[in-house]
C-alpha cells in the first residue's frame, strides 16, 4: 500500500494509513506469489469482508511486507 500511495497508483487509497481498518488497499496478489508471503492474519481476513469482489487472491496490501522474495510481485486492483 505504501509503495502504491507513494507512487500515486490509482485505486489504492490507504485511508487508514495501514492500520488494517479500512480495506481501501484491497488488491489481488498473483497466485504464484501467494506462497511467498505469510498468510493473512485473522484481523486482515476480517477486514477483507468489507471489501468488494474478494477472491482467494485478495489481500489488504497494507499488510503485505515487501521482501526480496517478492521481487517481481504483481498485484491487480479491483475494478471498483
Ligand atoms: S490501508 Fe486501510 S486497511 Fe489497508
Amino acid at each position: 500500500m505504501q509503495v502504491a500511495v507513494s507512487n500515486q497508483v490509482p485505486g489504492i487509497l490507504g485511508d487508514c494509513g495501514g492500520s488494517c481498518s479500512c480495506a481501501t488497499c484491497h488488491g489481488y496478489v498473483a497466485p504464484n506469489f501467494r506462497s511467498r508471503m505469510p498468510v493473512a492474519e485473522s484481523y486482515e481476513t476480517d477486514m477483507l469482508t468489507c471489501a468488494m469482489g474478494v477472491s482467494e487472491d485478495s489481500r489488504l496490501t497494507c499488510q503485505v511486507i515487501v521482501t526480496p522474495e517478492l521481487d517481481g510481485l504483481v498485484v491487480r486492483l479491483p475494478t471498483r
